[in-house]
């Protein structure tokens, strides 16, 4: 009963295997459900050793932020106008528009909780 309290607050964990494949610098694109039930996808971005997750969907204009290697090593990019986002607050660091969503992640044992 408590920890679907929490959940409600914090978000529901998935759990996404195979985290140290994700190398400094490079994002990665997870799709988290069935997008037509709901489901949606994050970009798993590996910054300074650590790992964020941004929503892919682009707060700009309807683009999608892809995976790949990170724009100086630390930003997610949308290819639609080319804005920069820091996967650590979802800020716009090129470009003008809100923030991406951004998700709380927990890494251990080579497995990533996003909590969505
Ligand atoms: S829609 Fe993503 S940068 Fe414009």
């Amino acid at each position: 009963m408590l920890r679907r309290l929490l959940d409600l607050f914090r978000g529901k964990p998935v759990l996404i295997s195979g985290a140290s494949k994700l190398q400094e610098g490079m994002g990665k694109v997870v799709d988290l459900g069935d997008p037509l039930a709901g489901g949606r996808q994050v970009v798993l971005c590996r910054v300074e050793g650590k790992v964020y997750a941004l929503d892919a969907a682009c707060p700009h204009d309807g683009g999608r932020l892809i995976g790949g290697p990170l724009i100086d090593g630390k930003y997610a990019v949308c290819p639609l106008h080319n804005y920069h986002f820091d996967p650590k607050t979802g800020a716009p660091v090129r470009g003008v528009c809100s923030k991406a969503k951004t998700y709380s992640v927990a890494e251990a044992n080579d497995t990533v909780e996003v909590r969505v």
